[in-house]
């Protein structure tokens, strides 16, 4: 076991078993790192199996979501696991968009506990909301799940309709399941990288 990321990857293999990434050694071109091998399996899921989601595959995800890195470390994002099929029916209310996943993880963030940059007064309560579910979608990923980040909601019904996210603005929403879809034709579509990145 060359590193502790494949180790866990391989434990989590062990207890769902999926080997989603366990071979990855030996898939990977010289240069690429485990970490930009993620990165490329991980595409949009828009369609996904009845078969729920284990606490042990929730819990990894939302530690994964846990440890994620916050502006001056305020950590002003809470995350909501709906699950229930009365949640999962209400939530259909607010978006169109929750794929039949077993699970959606609702990322939300407050403003008043955020870092606010003192240069313009920026506040960095979304973009430390976006890291959280970055980390959402690519542990789901690493888990051998499919998912897909959801920005398509109605955020006055879901603060309507679920109060326990009360003083929390809604940022991203990630339904999570077993995939029954492959990548759609946007997956491949990226920028060249002499336009996607300049050395100055
Ligand atoms: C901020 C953000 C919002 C998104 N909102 C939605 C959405 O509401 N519904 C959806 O089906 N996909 C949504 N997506 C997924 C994008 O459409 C998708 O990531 C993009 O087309 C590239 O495809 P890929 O993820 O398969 O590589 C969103 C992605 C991001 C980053």
């Amino acid at each position: 076991m060359k590193n502790k990321f494949l180790k866990k990857i391989s434990d989590i293999s062990n207890l769902h078993k999926r080997a989603a990434f366990s071979d990855l050694p030996d898939r990977l071109p010289s240069k690429e790192s485990v970490f930009q091998a993620l990165a490329k399996e991980r595409y949009s899921c828009r369609q996904f199996k009845d078969t729920p989601l284990t606490d042990v595959q929730i819990n990894h995800i939302l530690e994964a979501a846990r440890v994620a890195p916050t502006a001056a470390n305020r950590q002003p994002v809470h995350v909501w696991v709906v699950k229930s099929p009365e949640a999962l029916e209400k939530l259909k209310g607010a978006t169109d968009y929750t794929y039949g996943a077993p699970v959606v993880f609702m990322v939300g963030a407050k403003a008043d506990a955020a870092w606010v940059r003192k240069y313009d007064g920026k506040n960095g309560a979304e973009i430390d909301a976006a890291i959280v579910g970055t980390h959402i979608m690519l542990e789901a990923s690493a888990l051998g799940l499919g998912n897909v980040w959801v920005g398509s909601f109605d955020p006055a019904k879901i603060k309507a309709d679920f109060p326990e996210t009360a003083g929390y603005e809604m940022v991203c929403l990630f339904p999570v399941g077993h995939a029954a879809a492959e990548a759609g034709a946007n997956h491949a579509k990226r920028q060249e990288m002499d336009i996607f990145a300049t050395e100055i």
